[in-house]
């Protein structure tokens, strides 16, 4: 990855996603970072909201301009998601009783939740911009749940907090860091293979559906099967009942626990 780097940090933006876009209209470089305290217009995942209060959580988006066909943007959700992980699992490591970090660990619902306890702590939201043939610029927003400790209703159940969790304070400077550190080193891996072929095994170690029965809301039919894991494209094998593996793209489908959200 490009070592430049341009933090632009906001108290109050819209949404740090739409801010990086116009950043990238004005010609910001790769690895643009932009952080803000408070979202107004927070963004999520197929056009729902995503909950900013100021002063309890993290929400930021990278940036970045690389040279990639169209279809291999939505694996950098994955690798962001990786880091999101590994970030929370070295902070854990130096910060936490160990009965507290190792009895929950954070997992990856595939996509790209990050899940504590069965319940998302984390969420990404990766946008882009096309030419005709390749990729103009990504954007990869992210939002960790740090302090807070009351959702809306409708989410109390599915979501969750680090603190929460884990009842101690992290510092979010120092978790934006170690979230930064780790994608720059899987970014690079990824960029070498020009897919996920050298992350996908710590991926799959991370996936908190593997193993276990999935319900795939596709738009075109539901189906339900065992999770084997991510291929080299990120894409979720299930197999089914007559023993067929699907190979299932994030774009239009998500996957829910049986029973439940995870
Ligand atoms: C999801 O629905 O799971 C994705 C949520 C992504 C939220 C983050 S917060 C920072 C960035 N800016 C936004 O408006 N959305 C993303």
């Amino acid at each position: 990855m490009e070592k430049e780097r341009n933090i632009l940090y906001f108290e109050s933006i819209d949404s740090t996603n739409v801010q990086a876009g116009r950043e990238a209209a004005n010609g910001a470089v790769s690895g643009t970072l932009v952080v803000a305290d408070r979202q107004t217009a927070g963004r999520g995942r197929r056009g729902r909201t995503w909950e900013s209060p100021a002063g309890r959580n993290l929400y930021f988006s990278l940036l970045l301009r690389p040279e990639l066909a169209v279809e291999k943007a939505s694996m950098l959700t994955l690798v962001m998601a990786l880091a999101v992980v590994h970030a929370l699992e070295k902070l854990t490591e130096a910060d936490l009783s160990e009965s507290s970090a190792k009895s929950k660990s954070p997992q990856i619902k595939w996509p790209n939740d990050i899940v504590l306890s069965g319940k998302k702590v984390c969420g990404i939201l990766t946008e882009m911009s096309v030419l005709p043939n390749r990729i103009e610029h990504v954007i990869i927003g992210v939002g960790i749940n740090v302090y807070q400790q009351e959702f809306a209703p409708g989410l109390a159940d599915k979501a969750t907090s680090l603190e929460a969790e884990w009842g101690q304070k992290l510092s979010r400077e120092r978790l934006l860091g170690a979230v930064m550190d780790a994608f720059e080193e899987y970014y690079d891996l990824f960029l070498q293979m020009g897919d996920l072929k050298m992350l996908q095994n710590i991926y799959n170690h991370k996936l908190v559906n593997l193993n276990r029965e999935v319900r795939v809301l596709d738009p075109k039919g539901e189906f339900t099967g065992i999770a084997t894991g991510i291929n080299e494209r990120g894409e979720l094998c299930v197999k089914l009942p007559d023993g067929q593996i699907a190979e299932v793209y994030a774009g239009e489908v998500s996957v829910r626990g049986i029973p439940g959200y995870v």
